[in-house]
């Protein structure tokens, strides 16, 4: 048994798919169903005696004590948190209650329940930490890649949440010796995506005949990767990672937004033309985020060196599939485009975006 935290969000719920895809033990799904949380994306495992989900909060110690000592999980795997950049930006508290408390009070539910275990439970658990290259801050464009030794230097209010949430995890293991792992990764990508992350947006305006708000000039890189890429890093550094170490887990795949987005509208050109004429013609230049990071990369060789992973899928094939997913899943797109999510796109784009 594993618990896992936060797998009804995006890279969660592709991970408890693929885990128990893979035969993985049988899992327990606690998630707090935010807006962000969505249990049609674990609908194939209805009926699934493998899978128990559970509503609630990584931050309701009680709630988590009893899952803990019901279950007895070899591993507990965090994804939960407040993940959206932008709205880190208009609204911080939640990050610093979910990414920092919650994960505070996590760990401590956890310690409390690894020192009740016989050896050799003991010495065989594991608490992953799923955290993010943004804690390392922006790279000039010829700096090298982030490494594991890169400083931490969180420039959002989500990237400073995150990095806070890593020093406890550390913390946790050098004080009291709790076996953790941290893996530091890039942009995902791929099916689930909440369309409020530039890829998903930028599919589903586009589909809605709706401009395609690039921010700034567009000339910002990001390293991506396909989500079940990331979701094979975990199941690596959980089997094979050594207790304390961090990884790093990237694509090898810079690319600029503005070129993204092109990719983007040459893909849905090419499978559902639109009659009114190319999609790159709704690209709109807007206002940039404040604080915007010009540049994340990763450098994963420790990652393939040490435990011998390497992503799968290319840029091309994974935004392919991506495109296809989403074109396949218009009604996914309909239900989470609820009353919250036209909210969220008119504060952030303003009221046309959101009609
Ligand atoms: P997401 O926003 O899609 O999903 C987050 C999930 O956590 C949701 O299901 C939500 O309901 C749940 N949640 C939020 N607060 C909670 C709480 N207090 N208790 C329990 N559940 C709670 O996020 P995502 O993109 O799937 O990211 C998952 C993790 O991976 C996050 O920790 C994020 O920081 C990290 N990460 C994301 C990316 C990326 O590109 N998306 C890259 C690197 C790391
Ligand atoms: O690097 C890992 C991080 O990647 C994760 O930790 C975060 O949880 C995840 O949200 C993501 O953060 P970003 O800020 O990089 O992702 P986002 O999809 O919000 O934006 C990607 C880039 O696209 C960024 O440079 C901002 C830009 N952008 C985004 C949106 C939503 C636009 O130009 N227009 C937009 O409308």
């Amino acid at each position: 048994m594993i618990l896992v935290t936060g797998g009804a969000g995006f890279i969660g719920s592709n991970f408890v798919l693929d885990w128990l895809d893979r035969d993985g033990d049988p899992v327990v799904n606690l998630d707090a169903l935010t807006y962000a949380g969505n249990l049609r994306n674990l609908a194939a495992l209805d009926g699934d005696p493998r899978h128990r989900f559970v509503r609630g909060d990584i931050g309701d110690r009680a709630l988590v004590a009893t899952l803990l000592a019901e279950h007895r999980p070899r591993a507990v795997l965090n994804f939960a948190a407040e993940s959206h950049v932008d709205r880190s930006i208009s609204g911080p508290e939640a990050f610093l209650r979910t990414n920092v408390m919650g994960t505070l009070a996590l760990l401590e539910s956890v310690r409390a329940y690894w020192a009740t275990l016989p050896d050799p439970e003991r010495a065989a658990f594991r608490f992953l930490q799923v955290s993010t290259d943004e804690v390392f801050g922006s790279l000039a464009p010829d700096a090298p890649a982030f490494t594991e030794q890169h400083r931490y230097e969180p420039n959002s209010p989500y990237a400073a949440s995150k990095a806070s949430a890593d020093h406890l995890v550390r913390a946790w293991h050098h004080t009291y010796g709790l076996p953790v792992l941290t893996t530091n990764c890039s942009n995902n990508y791929g099916p689930y995506h909440f369309p409020e992350k530039l890829i998903p947006l930028m599919i589903v305006n586009a589909l809605a005949g709706k401009p395609l708000p690039v921010y700034g000039d567009g000339r910002q890189v990001r390293d991506w990767l396909y989500v079940g890429d990331h979701c094979s890093a975990i199941r690596a550094v959980l089997a094979r990672g050594r207790p304390g170490q961090t990884y790093n887990v990237g694509g090898w795949n810079e690319q600029a937004n503005i070129d993204i987005v092109r990719q983007i509208c040459a893909l849905l050109d090419e499978l559902k033309p639109d009659p009114a004429g190319p999609y790159a013609r709704l690209i709109t230049h807007v206002a940039d985020r404040p604080g915007h990071d010009r540049r994340y990369a990763i450098d994963a060789r420790r990652i393939e060196a040490e435990l011998g992973w390497r992503p799968a899928e290319t840029f091309a094939s994974g935004l392919r599939r991506t495109v296809q997913w989403y074109l396949e899943h218009a009604d996914w797109v309909r239900e989470v485009q609820s009353g919250a999510y036209r909210e969220w796109i008119a504060r952030q784009y303003g009221p046309a975006a959101a009609a």
